[in-house]
C-alpha cells in the first residue's frame, strides 16, 4: 500500500496510529535543528517533524526536500505539543513524527508561487496549468464540478432520461455562430464541422423513440470570446417527446436544483422559479437576461412629460420615443465629475443624453435640468420611481428600447454585485415569450433562437404578414444576469417548418442540403417534442463563485482561443496538409513565416 491516510484527514483521534502519507512539499522550516515539513495533497496539509536524533536517516532525506518535491512519509501520529496547535488547519492538532521519508520525485523551482494570495498572470497560469491546478481553489472547483454534474445526471435519470452520445464530426448545424471545421483525408476537399450543439441529433433521437434524452455534450463555436464564452464548452443538453413548456421547465429546474444542493454552499433557489415575459425584461431591465439583484426596475415615465416644455424630452416624445428612468437607491452621494462620467457613458452606449437627479434631504430634486421642469413633473418623477432622499435618478429620452438598453446597462454597471456569492445570492428566473425572429443583418427576419423553434400558436396567422411580431415557444434560464440556458418546443410538422424556412429566405436547395436529413426523418412519424440546453460551465461558474468560466474548466483557452499549454492552434507541415488536400493561401504562408521568426524557431 502506497499510503494509509491522505494528508488532510488526520485528527487528534488518530494519535498513536502509524501513518503513511504521500504528497507535495508545501514548505520546509528549520526550527533549531528540527525540520518541519508541510506535506500537501488534494485533501489538505499535514505537518511532518523530522528529528536528527530520533530518525537520523529520515532527517538526512528531509534536509534535501524542497518545495513541490513528492514525498512518502511514515511515522507516528502524535498530538502537537501545547502551544503549537494550529486552529486554522483541520489537521492542526496533530503532526507526524517521522520514522522514514522517501523522495518519490524532485521538482525544479516553480515558474510561479502556488500561494493563492499571490496574483499570477493568467497566461503563465495556463501555460503551466498542471501546477496551477494543484492549488486548493482549483482542486475544489474541479471536484465541485464533478459533484454537481453527477447530481444533475441522477436527477434526470430519476425522470427516465437516457444518456446518449451524439457524433462530434458532423455536417454543420445552424446555431448562429461560425463552425469549427475538420478536413477529411478520405474525401479530400470535403469537411466535417464540430457541432455547435447536438440540436439536430437530439431531435432525431425523438424520431427514434428514445423519448427522453440527455447528454453532457461538448459544443464548439467559433465566436468572439468573453469571460463567459469559450470556443469549446459543455452543455447539459436534453430533449423529450410528448412534452411541452411546463414539462421542460420542471425537469430543468429539478436538475439545476440538484446541482445547487450538491454544491453544498447552502445557496438556495426557490422553485418554481419566477417567470418574466421577454417584452417586460427588455422594457424594465433593458436586457433579455435581467440581473434581478441590481436594484429596482426601469420605469416608463413618458406620461409625466405629456405637456412638458423641456425641449429634449418634448421632441423625443413627439417623435414617438419615450422617457424612461431608473433609480439607484442611496446613489446620490456621487461627485459632479462622477455624474458627468455617467452621462458620457450613456452617450457611449448610444443614448442621445442622460439626465441625472439627486433627491435631497428635503425631498427636492437637484439636477442641471430641474429649472426646466414644473413642480408637477418633479413630483411625477418622484412618485413613479418611489424616490427617497439620498437616491440618484437617471432619465433617458430616446426610442423606448434604446432608453431601456442604456439605463439597463448603467443599472448593471452601477448596482450589480461582483460575485455570485452568499452575500448577493443567486437570482434565477425564466424569461419566456421570446419573439420567434429578430431583425437579421440583411434587415430580413433571422431566428431569435434557432429555426426549429415552434411559433406561439396564437400568432401563427401572422407568420408571413408580420413575422417580427410573432412570439415563440422558447424560454431562457437566466441567473445573476447571465444566460444559463435556452430551449424551446420544436416544430414537428413539415408545413410549419417549411413556412419558417421560407420566411428565413432559404431556398428549396438550401433546405434540402442543410436540413434534408432531419426533414427526411420527420416524414416517418415524429412525436411532438421540446428540449433545453444548460450552459454547464456557466452554471458551475456561479456555484464556484468565479467571475470567468476559465476558472471552472480544467484546460481552458485564452481570450484569443489559444492553449498556452499545448501551443494549439499550431501550423501543420506540408505533408499533413497535402493528405487532406489543403493548401495555404500566400497571405497565410506569410503570416506563419512571420510567426516563426518572432518565436525564433521553425513551425511544425
Ligand atoms: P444556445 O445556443 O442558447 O442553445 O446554448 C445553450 C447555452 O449554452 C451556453 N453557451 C456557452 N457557454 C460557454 N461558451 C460558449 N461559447 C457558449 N455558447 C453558448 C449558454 C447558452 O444559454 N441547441 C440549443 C438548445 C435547445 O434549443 O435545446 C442551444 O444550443 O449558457
Ligand atoms: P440640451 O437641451 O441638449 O442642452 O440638453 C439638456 C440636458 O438634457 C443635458 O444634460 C443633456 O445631457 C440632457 N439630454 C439631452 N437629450 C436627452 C435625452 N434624449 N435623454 C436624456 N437626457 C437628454
Amino acid at each position: 500500500m502506497m499510503r494509509t491516510h491522505t494528508c488532510g484527514e488526520l485528527r487528534a483521534s488518530d494519535a498513536g496510529a502509524q501513518a503513511v502519507v504521500c504528497g507535495w512539499v508545501e514548505t520546509v522550516r528549520d526550527h533549531g535543528g528540527v525540520l518541519f515539513v508541510d506535506v500537501r495533497d488534494h485533501t489538505g496539509m499535514v505537518q511532518v517533524v523530522a528529528h536528527p536524533e530520533e530518525a537520523p536517516d529520515a532527517f538526512a532525506v528531509a534536509e534535501k526536500a524542497r518545495a513541490e518535491y513528492v514525498l512518502r512519509v511514515h511515522g507516528e501520529v502524535r498530538p502537537r505539543p501545547d502551544g503549537t496547535v494550529n486552529p486554522d488547519l483541520p489537521t492542526g492538532e496533530v503532526e507526524i513524527g517521522v520514522a522514514g521519508i522517501e523522495i518519490l520525485a524532485r521538482s525544479e523551482p516553480l515558474p510561479f508561487q502556488l500561494d493563492e494570495s499571490v496574483v499570477t498572470d493568467e497566461g503563465l497560469r495556463l501555460r503551466y496549468r498542471p501546477l496551477d491546478l494543484r492549488r486548493p481553489r482549483l482542486q475544489h472547483t474541479l471536484r465541485l464540478r464533478a459533484r454537481v454534474t453527477a447530481a444533475a445526471r441522477a436527477a434526470l435519470e430519476a425522470e427516465g432520461f437516457v444518456e446518449v452520445e451524439t457524433p462530434t464530426l458532423i455536417r454543420s448545424t445552424p446555431e448562429g455562430a461560425r463552425d469549427f471545421v475538420v478536413p477529411s483525408r478520405l474525401s479530400p476537399g470535403e469537411w466535417y464541422a464540430l457541432p455547435q450543439s447536438p440540436q439536430l441529433y437530439k431531435q432525431l433521437l425523438m424520431v427514434a423513440g428514445v423519448d427522453r434524452y440527455f447528454q453532457f455534450a461538448r459544443c464548439w463555436r467559433d465566436e468572439d470570446l468573453r469571460a463567459d464564452r469559450q470556443p469549446e464548452f459543455t452543455q447539459l443538453d436534453l430533449e423529450a417527446s410528448f412534452a411541452e413548456e411546463e414539462d421542460v421547465l420542471t425537469w430543468v429546474e429539478a436538475a439545476v436544483a440538484a446541482a445547487f444542493a450538491a454544491a453544498g454552499r447552502g445557496w438556495e433557489i426557490e422553485l418554481p422559479l419566477p417567470r418574466m415575459a421577454w417584452q417586460e425584461a427588455i422594457d424594465a431591465y433593458g436586457s433579455d437576461k435581467p440581473d434581478l439583484r441590481a436594484g429596482p426596475a426601469i420605469v416608463d415615465i413618458s406620461r409625466v412629460f405629456a405637456a412638458t416644455e423641456f425641449n429634449a424630452f418634448a421632441s423625443t416624445l413627439e417623435a414617438g420615443g419615450a422617457v424612461r428612468a431608473w433609480r439607484l437607491p442611496r446613489g446620490g452621494d456621487r461627485t459632479r465629475s462622477q455624474l458627468d462620467a455617467l452621462v458620457e457613458r450613456a452617450q457611449e452606449l448610444g443614448a442621445k443624453g442622460l439626465v441625472w437627479m439627486v433627491v435631497e434631504e428635503d425631498g427636492s430634486l437637484r439636477s442641471p435640468v430641474v429649472k426646466f421642469l414644473t413642480e408637477a413633473e418633479q413630483d411625477g418623477i418622484k412618485t413613479a420611481l418611489e424616490a427617497e432622499p439620498g437616491d440618484l435618478v437617471l432619465l433617458a429620452a430616446d426610442l423606448a428600447r434604446l432608453a431601456s438598453h442604456v439605463l439597463g446597462q448603467l443599472r448593471v454597471e452601477l448596482a450589480a454585485p461582483r460575485g455570485h456569492g452568499a452575500d448577493s445570492g443567486v437570482a434565477a428566473l425564466w424569461v419566456v415569450d421570446f419573439p420567434l425572429f429578430e431583425e437579421g443583418g440583411d434587415g430580413g427576419p433571422a431566428p431569435a433562437h434557432h429555426p426549429f423553434t415552434h411559433p406561439n400558436v396564437e400568432d401563427l396567422d401572422r407568420l408571413e404578414s408580420d413575422p417580427l411580431s410573432v412570439r415563440s415557444r422558447s424560454y431562457d434560464l437566466v441567473a445573476n444576469g447571465l444566460e444559463l440556458g435556452s430551449g424551446s418546443v420544436r416544430i414537428h410538422t413539415a408545413d410549419v417548418q417549411e413556412r419558417v424556412f421560407r420566411i428565413l429566405g432559404l431556398s428549396e436547395e438550401d433546405i434540402h442540403s442543410r436540413f434534408g436529413f432531419l426533414l427526411d426523418a420527420f416524414r416517418y412519424g415524429v412525436p411532438p417534442h421540446a428540449g433545453f440546453a444548460v450552459g454547464w460551465d456557466r452554471l458551475v461558474m456561479i456555484l464556484a463563485d468565479e467571475a470567468s468560466i476559465r476558472e471552472v474548466i480544467a484546460f481552458p483557452k485564452t481570450q484569443t482561443g489559444a492553449d498556452p499549454l499545448s501551443g494549439a492552434p499550431a501550423a501543420l507541415d506540408a505533408g499533413q496538409l497535402g493528405e487532406v488536400g489543403v493548401m495555404l493561401t500566400p497571405e497565410t504562408t506569410v503570416r506563419l513565416t512571420e510567426l516563426e521568426e518572432r518565436r525564433g524557431r521553425p513551425h511544425g
